[in-house]
Protein backbone atom coordinates (compact mmCIF):
# COMPACT_ATOMS: atom_id res chain seq x y z
CA UNK A 1 0.00 0.00 0.00
CA UNK A 2 1.70 3.58 -0.89
CA UNK A 3 2.15 5.90 2.24
CA UNK A 4 0.75 9.08 1.80
CA UNK A 5 2.29 12.09 3.87
CA UNK A 6 -1.14 13.37 3.87
CA UNK A 7 -3.58 11.63 3.93
CA UNK A 8 -6.61 13.69 4.94
CA UNK A 9 -8.89 13.25 2.41
CA UNK A 10 -8.77 9.64 2.11
CA UNK A 11 -9.42 9.51 6.11
CA UNK A 12 -12.49 11.64 5.73
CA UNK A 13 -13.43 9.62 2.89
CA UNK A 14 -13.25 6.29 5.00
CA UNK A 15 -15.22 7.77 7.58
CA UNK A 16 -12.67 8.21 10.12
CA UNK A 17 -12.89 10.82 12.79
CA UNK A 18 -10.67 13.34 11.86
CA UNK A 19 -8.75 16.66 13.31
CA UNK A 20 -10.05 19.27 10.25
CA UNK A 21 -12.05 19.16 7.05
CA UNK A 22 -9.67 18.53 3.96
CA UNK A 23 -9.76 21.22 1.25
CA UNK A 24 -9.33 21.24 -2.02
CA UNK A 25 -11.44 23.52 -4.96
CA UNK A 26 -12.56 22.79 -8.25
CA UNK A 27 -10.36 24.07 -11.17
CA UNK A 28 -7.61 24.82 -8.87
CA UNK A 29 -5.18 24.21 -11.62
CA UNK A 30 -5.51 26.53 -13.96
CA UNK A 31 -5.79 30.54 -15.15
CA UNK A 32 -6.30 32.02 -11.14
CA UNK A 33 -1.95 30.87 -10.88
CA UNK A 34 0.12 33.37 -11.98
CA UNK A 35 2.37 30.04 -12.92
CA UNK A 36 -0.06 28.49 -15.10
CA UNK A 37 -0.63 32.00 -16.96
CA UNK A 38 2.88 32.10 -17.31
CA UNK A 39 3.27 28.60 -18.78
CA UNK A 40 0.33 28.60 -20.90
CA UNK A 41 1.21 32.02 -22.75
CA UNK A 42 4.34 30.02 -24.16
CA UNK A 43 2.37 27.51 -25.93
CA UNK A 44 0.01 27.13 -28.67
CA UNK A 45 -2.78 26.74 -26.55
CA UNK A 46 -5.20 24.92 -23.89
CA UNK A 47 -4.81 21.08 -25.52
CA UNK A 48 -1.31 21.24 -26.10
CA UNK A 49 -0.95 21.26 -22.14
CA UNK A 50 -3.26 18.57 -21.86
CA UNK A 51 -1.95 16.54 -24.60
CA UNK A 52 1.99 16.38 -23.14
CA UNK A 53 2.20 14.47 -20.32
CA UNK A 54 5.25 16.65 -18.56
CA UNK A 55 3.14 19.97 -18.72
CA UNK A 56 0.16 18.40 -16.76
CA UNK A 57 2.20 17.02 -14.35
CA UNK A 58 3.79 20.31 -13.77
CA UNK A 59 0.54 22.38 -13.62
CA UNK A 60 -1.56 19.57 -11.87
CA UNK A 61 1.70 20.36 -8.93
CA UNK A 62 1.26 24.21 -8.85
CA UNK A 63 -1.88 24.54 -6.62
CA UNK A 64 -0.20 21.70 -4.39
CA UNK A 65 3.07 23.54 -4.32
CA UNK A 66 1.27 27.63 -4.14
CA UNK A 67 -1.84 26.88 -1.81
CA UNK A 68 -0.67 23.91 -0.41
CA UNK A 69 -4.46 22.12 -0.75
CA UNK A 70 -4.87 18.55 0.91
CA UNK A 71 -5.46 16.88 -2.54
CA UNK A 72 -4.19 17.27 -6.35
CA UNK A 73 -6.81 17.01 -9.65
CA UNK A 74 -4.98 15.35 -12.65
CA UNK A 75 -5.07 18.27 -15.51
CA UNK A 76 -6.92 17.55 -18.34
CA UNK A 77 -10.53 18.10 -19.18
CA UNK A 78 -14.25 15.73 -19.52
CA UNK A 79 -13.89 16.85 -23.52
CA UNK A 80 -10.78 14.04 -23.85
CA UNK A 81 -13.68 11.46 -23.86
CA UNK A 82 -16.00 12.78 -26.44
CA UNK A 83 -12.58 13.39 -28.81
CA UNK A 84 -11.69 9.27 -27.98
CA UNK A 85 -14.89 8.23 -29.50
CA UNK A 86 -14.21 10.05 -32.72
CA UNK A 87 -15.47 14.11 -32.66
CA UNK A 88 -12.55 16.41 -31.87
CA UNK A 89 -12.66 19.46 -30.01
CA UNK A 90 -11.05 22.79 -30.13
CA UNK A 91 -10.53 25.33 -27.17
CA UNK A 92 -11.42 28.52 -28.40
CA UNK A 93 -9.75 31.56 -26.58
CA UNK A 94 -12.78 33.38 -24.06
CA UNK A 95 -15.26 31.37 -25.11
CA UNK A 96 -14.93 27.59 -24.46
CA UNK A 97 -15.06 24.67 -26.29
CA UNK A 98 -15.90 24.23 -29.56
CA UNK A 99 -16.84 21.22 -31.52
CA UNK A 100 -16.63 21.29 -35.56
CA UNK A 101 -18.68 17.70 -35.86
CA UNK A 102 -21.72 17.12 -33.32
CA UNK A 103 -24.00 14.05 -33.69
CA UNK A 104 -27.74 13.65 -34.10
CA UNK A 105 -28.49 10.69 -36.06
CA UNK A 106 -28.38 6.94 -35.63
CA UNK A 107 -25.67 6.24 -38.56
CA UNK A 108 -23.26 9.30 -36.63
CA UNK A 109 -23.79 7.28 -32.53
CA UNK A 110 -23.18 3.88 -34.60
CA UNK A 111 -19.73 5.58 -36.28
CA UNK A 112 -18.56 6.64 -32.64
CA UNK A 113 -15.90 4.28 -31.24
CA UNK A 114 -15.68 2.80 -27.90
CA UNK A 115 -11.79 2.77 -26.75
CA UNK A 116 -10.74 -0.52 -25.60
CA UNK A 117 -7.15 -0.23 -25.70
CA UNK A 118 -4.70 2.44 -26.85
CA UNK A 119 -6.55 5.63 -27.53
CA UNK A 120 -6.06 9.77 -27.43
CA UNK A 121 -6.70 8.95 -23.65
CA UNK A 122 -3.07 7.64 -23.28
CA UNK A 123 -1.75 11.17 -22.72
CA UNK A 124 -3.68 11.54 -19.37
CA UNK A 125 -2.83 8.21 -17.91
CA UNK A 126 0.74 8.71 -18.68
CA UNK A 127 0.30 12.51 -17.12
CA UNK A 128 -1.17 10.82 -13.82
CA UNK A 129 1.64 8.08 -13.92
CA UNK A 130 4.18 10.95 -13.96
CA UNK A 131 2.29 12.97 -11.45
CA UNK A 132 1.74 10.13 -8.66
CA UNK A 133 5.76 10.01 -9.46
CA UNK A 134 6.67 13.60 -8.72
CA UNK A 135 4.18 14.02 -6.33
CA UNK A 136 6.01 11.49 -4.31
CA UNK A 137 2.67 11.05 -1.94
CA UNK A 138 2.73 14.24 -0.63
CA UNK A 139 -0.98 14.20 -1.56
CA UNK A 140 -3.33 11.83 -2.67
CA UNK A 141 -4.03 12.73 -6.81
CA UNK A 142 -8.01 12.89 -8.11
CA UNK A 143 -8.98 11.45 -11.36
CA UNK A 144 -11.73 12.37 -13.25
CA UNK A 145 -14.04 12.60 -16.12
CA UNK A 146 -17.63 14.05 -17.08
CA UNK A 147 -21.15 12.11 -16.08
CA UNK A 148 -22.69 10.93 -20.00
CA UNK A 149 -25.45 13.03 -19.60
CA UNK A 150 -22.54 16.11 -19.03
CA UNK A 151 -20.67 14.38 -22.10
CA UNK A 152 -24.08 14.04 -24.21
CA UNK A 153 -24.95 17.62 -24.13
CA UNK A 154 -21.23 18.95 -25.66
CA UNK A 155 -21.56 16.05 -28.51
CA UNK A 156 -24.77 16.97 -29.32
CA UNK A 157 -24.89 20.69 -29.20
CA UNK A 158 -21.05 21.24 -30.31
CA UNK A 159 -20.58 23.99 -27.61
CA UNK A 160 -21.98 25.65 -24.60
CA UNK A 161 -25.38 26.25 -23.95
CA UNK A 162 -27.65 27.91 -21.33
CA UNK A 163 -29.88 25.56 -21.91
CA UNK A 164 -28.37 22.64 -24.01
CA UNK A 165 -32.09 22.11 -25.50
CA UNK A 166 -30.10 20.34 -28.54
CA UNK A 167 -29.55 17.85 -26.10
CA UNK A 168 -32.73 17.86 -24.11
CA UNK A 169 -34.51 17.63 -27.63
CA UNK A 170 -32.90 14.37 -28.03
CA UNK A 171 -34.05 12.72 -24.81
CA UNK A 172 -37.76 13.67 -25.83
CA UNK A 173 -37.64 13.35 -29.57
CA UNK A 174 -35.49 10.08 -29.93
CA UNK A 175 -35.09 8.26 -26.49
CA UNK A 176 -33.80 5.21 -28.28
CA UNK A 177 -30.88 6.95 -29.57
CA UNK A 178 -29.66 8.53 -26.50
CA UNK A 179 -29.86 5.91 -24.60
CA UNK A 180 -27.72 4.42 -27.18
CA UNK A 181 -25.41 7.40 -27.17
CA UNK A 182 -25.55 7.37 -23.61
CA UNK A 183 -24.16 3.95 -23.26
CA UNK A 184 -21.06 4.06 -25.43
CA UNK A 185 -20.05 6.96 -23.29
CA UNK A 186 -20.95 5.65 -20.08
CA UNK A 187 -18.54 2.20 -21.81
CA UNK A 188 -15.67 4.65 -22.77
CA UNK A 189 -15.95 6.78 -19.31
CA UNK A 190 -15.32 3.40 -17.14
CA UNK A 191 -12.60 1.96 -19.14
CA UNK A 192 -11.08 5.54 -19.06
CA UNK A 193 -11.67 5.87 -15.02
CA UNK A 194 -10.16 2.13 -14.90
CA UNK A 195 -7.27 3.49 -16.75
CA UNK A 196 -6.77 6.10 -14.20
CA UNK A 197 -6.81 4.05 -11.18
CA UNK A 198 -4.51 1.81 -12.70
CA UNK A 199 -2.15 4.52 -13.55
CA UNK A 200 -2.56 5.27 -9.42
CA UNK A 201 -4.94 7.92 -9.01
CA UNK A 202 -6.24 7.48 -5.33
CA UNK A 203 -10.11 8.99 -5.85
CA UNK A 204 -12.24 9.65 -8.52
CA UNK A 205 -14.91 12.68 -9.32
CA UNK A 206 -17.66 12.41 -11.96
CA UNK A 207 -18.92 15.60 -12.73
CA UNK A 208 -22.23 16.23 -14.04
CA UNK A 209 -22.23 19.62 -15.13
CA UNK A 210 -25.44 20.61 -16.92
CA UNK A 211 -27.63 18.52 -14.56
CA UNK A 212 -29.38 21.34 -13.73
CA UNK A 213 -30.87 21.78 -17.01
CA UNK A 214 -33.33 18.60 -16.46
CA UNK A 215 -35.54 17.38 -14.30
CA UNK A 216 -36.27 14.32 -11.80
CA UNK A 217 -38.46 12.34 -14.29
CA UNK A 218 -35.35 12.97 -16.98
CA UNK A 219 -33.24 12.82 -14.15
CA UNK A 220 -33.94 9.00 -13.32
CA UNK A 221 -34.77 8.35 -16.79
CA UNK A 222 -31.32 9.20 -19.07
CA UNK A 223 -28.65 9.80 -16.02
CA UNK A 224 -28.95 7.63 -13.09
CA UNK A 225 -28.77 4.21 -14.53
CA UNK A 226 -25.58 5.14 -16.20
CA UNK A 227 -24.26 7.11 -13.39
CA UNK A 228 -25.25 3.82 -11.37
CA UNK A 229 -23.12 1.16 -13.89
CA UNK A 230 -20.19 3.45 -13.58
CA UNK A 231 -20.38 3.73 -9.66
CA UNK A 232 -21.00 -0.40 -10.02
CA UNK A 233 -17.58 -0.39 -12.35
CA UNK A 234 -15.21 1.42 -9.99
CA UNK A 235 -15.97 -0.43 -6.86
CA UNK A 236 -12.29 -0.48 -5.03
CA UNK A 237 -11.67 3.09 -5.24
CA UNK A 238 -12.91 6.33 -3.15
CA UNK A 239 -15.99 7.76 -5.41
CA UNK A 240 -17.53 11.39 -5.43
CA UNK A 241 -20.47 12.40 -7.35
CA UNK A 242 -20.88 16.32 -8.48
CA UNK A 243 -24.35 16.91 -10.12
CA UNK A 244 -24.46 20.93 -10.42
CA UNK A 245 -28.24 21.93 -9.74
CA UNK A 246 -29.46 18.23 -9.32
CA UNK A 247 -30.89 18.79 -5.94
CA UNK A 248 -34.34 17.70 -7.08
CA UNK A 249 -32.70 14.10 -7.16
CA UNK A 250 -30.67 14.20 -4.15
CA UNK A 251 -32.99 11.19 -3.01
CA UNK A 252 -32.30 8.95 -5.85
CA UNK A 253 -27.95 9.30 -5.16
CA UNK A 254 -28.63 8.00 -1.74
CA UNK A 255 -28.76 4.32 -3.25
CA UNK A 256 -25.45 4.85 -4.95
CA UNK A 257 -22.36 3.21 -4.61
CA UNK A 258 -20.32 5.89 -4.27
CA UNK A 259 -18.93 7.94 -0.75
CA UNK A 260 -18.86 11.48 -1.54
CA UNK A 261 -21.90 13.96 -3.11
CA UNK A 262 -20.36 17.15 -3.95
CA UNK A 263 -22.57 19.77 -3.42
CA UNK A 264 -22.97 23.37 -5.25
CA UNK A 265 -23.63 26.43 -3.39
CA UNK A 266 -27.44 26.96 -4.10
CA UNK A 267 -28.17 23.84 -1.79
CA UNK A 268 -29.34 23.84 2.28
CA UNK A 269 -26.65 21.99 3.98
CA UNK A 270 -29.52 20.91 6.80
CA UNK A 271 -31.93 19.75 3.87
CA UNK A 272 -29.31 17.87 2.42
CA UNK A 273 -28.02 16.57 5.55
CA UNK A 274 -31.52 15.03 6.58
CA UNK A 275 -31.61 13.20 2.98
CA UNK A 276 -28.14 11.84 2.99
CA UNK A 277 -28.31 11.70 7.01
CA UNK A 278 -24.97 9.93 7.63
CA UNK A 279 -24.51 7.65 4.50
CA UNK A 280 -22.63 10.19 2.61
CA UNK A 281 -19.64 12.38 3.28
CA UNK A 282 -20.51 15.73 1.38
CA UNK A 283 -18.41 17.92 -0.49
CA UNK A 284 -18.59 21.81 -1.03
CA UNK A 285 -20.00 24.14 -1.38
CA UNK A 286 -18.56 27.93 -0.52
CA UNK A 287 -19.73 30.16 -3.47
CA UNK A 288 -17.08 30.44 -5.40
CA UNK A 289 -18.56 34.41 -6.19
CA UNK A 290 -17.26 34.97 -2.33
CA UNK A 291 -13.86 34.69 -3.40
CA UNK A 292 -14.02 37.99 -4.45
CA UNK A 293 -14.85 39.19 -1.07
CA UNK A 294 -12.65 40.65 1.59
CA UNK A 295 -10.28 38.51 3.82
CA UNK A 296 -12.45 38.97 6.94
CA UNK A 297 -15.97 38.14 5.06
CA UNK A 298 -14.15 34.67 3.44
CA UNK A 299 -12.69 33.63 6.79
CA UNK A 300 -16.05 33.71 8.67
CA UNK A 301 -18.03 32.46 6.04
CA UNK A 302 -15.80 29.38 5.39
CA UNK A 303 -16.06 28.77 9.12
CA UNK A 304 -19.66 29.28 9.44
CA UNK A 305 -20.06 26.61 6.33
CA UNK A 306 -18.04 24.21 8.50
CA UNK A 307 -19.79 24.78 11.55
CA UNK A 308 -23.06 23.67 9.31
CA UNK A 309 -21.67 20.55 7.71
CA UNK A 310 -20.79 19.86 11.49
CA UNK A 311 -18.37 17.14 11.48
CA UNK A 312 -15.73 15.13 9.76
CA UNK A 313 -18.11 13.79 7.03
CA UNK A 314 -17.37 16.77 5.08
CA UNK A 315 -14.35 17.60 2.34
CA UNK A 316 -14.38 21.77 1.95
CA UNK A 317 -14.45 22.76 -1.65
CA UNK A 318 -16.62 25.32 -4.05
CA UNK A 319 -20.07 24.96 -5.25
CA UNK A 320 -18.10 25.03 -8.70
CA UNK A 321 -15.15 25.52 -10.07
CA UNK A 322 -12.91 28.55 -8.95
CA UNK A 323 -13.64 32.02 -11.38
CA UNK A 324 -9.95 32.09 -13.68
CA UNK A 325 -9.87 35.84 -12.20
CA UNK A 326 -10.08 35.56 -8.98
CA UNK A 327 -7.51 37.24 -6.35
CA UNK A 328 -5.12 34.71 -5.26
CA UNK A 329 -5.29 36.57 -1.92
CA UNK A 330 -8.88 35.42 -1.45
CA UNK A 331 -8.23 31.34 -2.75
CA UNK A 332 -5.42 31.82 0.01
CA UNK A 333 -7.87 33.17 2.89
CA UNK A 334 -9.98 30.22 2.24
CA UNK A 335 -7.79 27.34 2.19
CA UNK A 336 -5.72 29.04 5.20
CA UNK A 337 -9.01 29.39 7.22
CA UNK A 338 -9.50 25.64 6.72
CA UNK A 339 -6.19 24.61 7.22
CA UNK A 340 -6.00 26.55 10.67
CA UNK A 341 -9.70 25.38 11.89
CA UNK A 342 -10.09 22.40 14.29
CA UNK A 343 -13.48 20.57 15.44
O1 LIG B 1 -8.02 22.00 -11.68
C1 LIG B 1 -8.84 21.21 -12.16
O2 LIG B 1 -10.03 21.15 -11.76
C2 LIG B 1 -8.38 20.18 -13.19
C3 LIG B 1 -8.61 20.50 -14.54
C4 LIG B 1 -9.99 20.58 -15.16
C5 LIG B 1 -10.21 21.35 -16.32
N1 LIG B 1 -11.47 21.10 -16.77
C6 LIG B 1 -9.21 22.24 -16.94
C7 LIG B 1 -9.66 23.35 -17.81
C8 LIG B 1 -11.20 19.92 -14.88
C9 LIG B 1 -11.55 19.00 -13.71
C10 LIG B 1 -12.12 20.25 -15.91
C11 LIG B 1 -13.48 19.71 -16.00
C12 LIG B 1 -14.44 20.30 -16.94
N2 LIG B 1 -14.21 20.77 -18.20
C13 LIG B 1 -15.82 20.41 -16.68
C14 LIG B 1 -16.51 19.90 -15.43
C15 LIG B 1 -16.33 20.81 -14.28
C16 LIG B 1 -17.13 22.09 -14.35
O3 LIG B 1 -16.50 23.15 -14.32
O4 LIG B 1 -18.36 22.01 -14.41
C17 LIG B 1 -16.42 21.00 -17.81
C18 LIG B 1 -17.88 21.32 -17.97
C19 LIG B 1 -15.39 21.21 -18.76
C20 LIG B 1 -15.53 21.78 -20.13
C21 LIG B 1 -14.75 23.02 -20.31
N3 LIG B 1 -13.37 23.07 -20.35
C22 LIG B 1 -15.24 24.33 -20.49
C23 LIG B 1 -16.71 24.71 -20.51
C24 LIG B 1 -14.15 25.17 -20.63
C25 LIG B 1 -14.17 26.64 -20.96
C26 LIG B 1 -14.49 27.46 -19.79
C27 LIG B 1 -13.24 27.88 -19.08
O5 LIG B 1 -13.15 27.61 -17.87
O6 LIG B 1 -12.39 28.46 -19.76
C28 LIG B 1 -12.98 24.39 -20.50
C29 LIG B 1 -11.58 24.88 -20.55
C30 LIG B 1 -10.68 24.54 -19.41
N4 LIG B 1 -10.63 23.31 -18.79
C31 LIG B 1 -9.71 25.40 -18.84
C32 LIG B 1 -9.07 24.67 -17.83
C33 LIG B 1 -7.93 25.12 -16.94
C34 LIG B 1 -9.40 26.82 -19.28
C35 LIG B 1 -8.64 26.77 -20.54
C36 LIG B 1 -7.48 27.71 -20.65
O7 LIG B 1 -6.46 27.58 -19.96
O8 LIG B 1 -7.58 28.58 -21.52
Amino acid sequence: MEKLKNDLLLRTIAGEECERPPVWLMRQAGRILPQYRALRAKLSGFKELVETPDLACEVTIQPIDELDVDAAIIFSDILVVPEAMGLTYEMIEKKGPFFPETVNSKAEIDKLIVPDGKSNLDFTIEAIKKTKQELNGRVPLIGFAGAPFTILCYMVEGQGSKTFSKARKLLYAEPELAHKLLQKITDTTIFYLKEQVNAGVNVIQLFDSWAGVLNTNLYLQFCMPYIKQICDAMENIPFTFFAKGASYAYSAFKNLNCETIGLDWTVNVNEVKSIFGNQKVLQGNFDPAQLYSNSENIANATIEMINSFGNSKHIVNLGHGVYPDTPLSGVKTFVNTVKNFRY
